[in-house]
């Protein structure tokens, strides 16, 4: 049998959305559901197979040919630029990267500084507005580093906005909308045009039916 097309996902919050996009595509996700802890999941007879990854590491496995396709956040894709084809924006997984600031704070005296997780995204966007602003780089829980003292402002993603009130701060700008995108690795979308062609047509599909 031919080598199975495999697809990265993403384990966590979208992972619920893809299977379900996925299903209504007529994309065999029934191994995908079993709650168990396999990093590989086969379906469709052997002809497809899934890997399920943090969803910071599904360009990559997709860029270096480990995957062929991959379900990947727009929010990844802007700050590592990596070297895939994007055929089909999935319209799940939709949130919004945002600056934040404690509710009601005066603006910043002097030049901004901004604790993220995605310090690319955060630096185009204030040398874009011409803003000078000082970038400090944190792994999580962004919504702490104004209370404390860390930084005057946060670019941080929002979904539904939990996390900002209950840390009394508030959206002060918009910085990009994110939802996920279907990434493919540049050969295989030539070299399986014919297994790829047609998932993406019924992916399609299956988002617009949403
Ligand atoms: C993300 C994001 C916000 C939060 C927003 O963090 O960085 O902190 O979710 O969601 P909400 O608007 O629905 O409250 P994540 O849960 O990935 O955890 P982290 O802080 O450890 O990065």
């Amino acid at each position: 049998m031919a080598k199975p097309l495999t697809i990265a996902v993403p384990k966590g919050r979208v992972l619920k959305s893809v299977i379900k996009l996925f299903q209504r595509a007529g994309i065999d996700v029934a191994s995908l559901e079993e709650d168990d802890r396999r990093l590989v999941r086969t379906a469709d007879e052997g002809r497809l197979r899934f890997l399920l990854l943090k969803p910071d590491d599904v360009p990559t496995y997709v860029e270096y040919g480990a995957a062929d396709l991959g379900v990947a956040g727009r929010d990844v894709l802007l700050e590592r630029g990596y070297d895939l084809y994007q055929p089909l924006e999935l319209g799940i997984g939709r949130c919004r990267m945002v600056v934040a600031a404690p509710i009601d704070a005066p603006p910043p005296a002097g030049v901004p500084r901004v604790a993220t997780k995605f310090p690319r995204i955060a630096a185009d966007h204030f040398a874009q507005k011409g803003v000078q602003a000082e970038i400090i780089y944190v792994q999580g829980s962004v919504e702490l580093a104004p209370l404390v003292g860390l930084s005057d402002l946060i670019v941080d993603l929002v979904e539904t906005g939990t996390t900002l009130v209950e840390n009394r701060l508030e959206v002060v700008e918009e910085v990009v909308p994110i939802s996920s995108v279907l990434v493919a690795n540049r050969a295989a979308y030539k070299l399986r045009a014919t297994d790829i062609g047609p998932l993406v047509s019924a992916l399609r599909e299956s988002v617009r039916a949403r």
